[in-house]
């Protein structure tokens, strides 16, 4: 698929087994979610803009390099919460911004009911963070407000991802890449990925 890259790693691969094991308690969720967020980070800031520098080692000078972009980490709350620490664990000086969305139940529509987001991001490096792209509503809608705000520069980072979210969020932004762990069969009648892992929001949070 375009512009979607799928990162592959064994420890991603044991603990998506985790992640979607429907047992697994909040605490271990919350750890595997963690780790797997780090890889997805490190993929998804591959492209992140540098900017050569002079450093003056104890030795002698030398050619180093400076990001050469603000970066800011919007979350689609509430489960976008739980990928930030892991893209600020490379990033510390990332701005944060949180966009509050949830799902209607019947319609499956995104609901928006906050946002929060840095001012003047015309110039900077956009990574919109939530774990599921099901039916794809609630990352285009997101992106559709970043661009609003002025951001030219976006990048979709999610664990898992159904082929129909992938399509809508392709089909309306498709200059946005998608960083993601696992690309699932498809949504059930309820919009839930199958096999997916559930209500990522319920499990991160305990609120099942
Ligand atoms: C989940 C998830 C995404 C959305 C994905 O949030 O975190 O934001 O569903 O579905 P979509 O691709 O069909 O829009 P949810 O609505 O459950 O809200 P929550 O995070 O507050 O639980
Ligand atoms: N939101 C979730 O949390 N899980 C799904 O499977 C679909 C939407």
């Amino acid at each position: 698929m375009k512009r979607v890259t799928v990162v592959e790693h064994p420890v991603v691969a044991r603990d998506l087994t985790i992640l979607r094991n429907k047992n697994t308690v909040p605490e271990q969720f919350r750890s595997a979610l963690n780790r797997i967020a780090i890889i997805l980070a490190y993929s998804s800031l591959k492209t992140l803009p540098l900017k050569e520098v002079l450093v003056h080692t104890p030795i002698q000078k030398t050619k180093g390099f400076e990001l050469d972009s603000e970066i800011v980490v919007v979350s689609i709350l509430r489960a976008g919460l739980g990928l930030v620490d892991a893209v600020l664990g490379f990033i510390p000086e990332a701005k944060i911004g949180h966009l509050g969305m949830y799902r209607d139940e019947e319609t499956h529509q995104p609901v928006d009911y906050y946002s929060k987001i840095p001012k003047n991001i015309e110039n900077d490096f956009v990574l919109l963070v939530d774990p599921m792209l099901a039916t794809g509503g609630s990352a285009a809608d997101s992106i559709s407000f970043l661009k609003k705000k002025g951001a030219q520069n976006i990048r979709f980072m999610c664990l898992i991802s159904a082929p129909e979210g992938i399509k809508r969020v392709q089909d309306e932004h498709p200059d946005v890449p998608i960083i993601t762990a696992a690309i699932d069969e498809r949504l059930n009648e309820d919009a839930y990925i199958v096999p997916g892992l559930g209500d990522a929001g319920d499990r991160i949070f305990g609120t099942l």
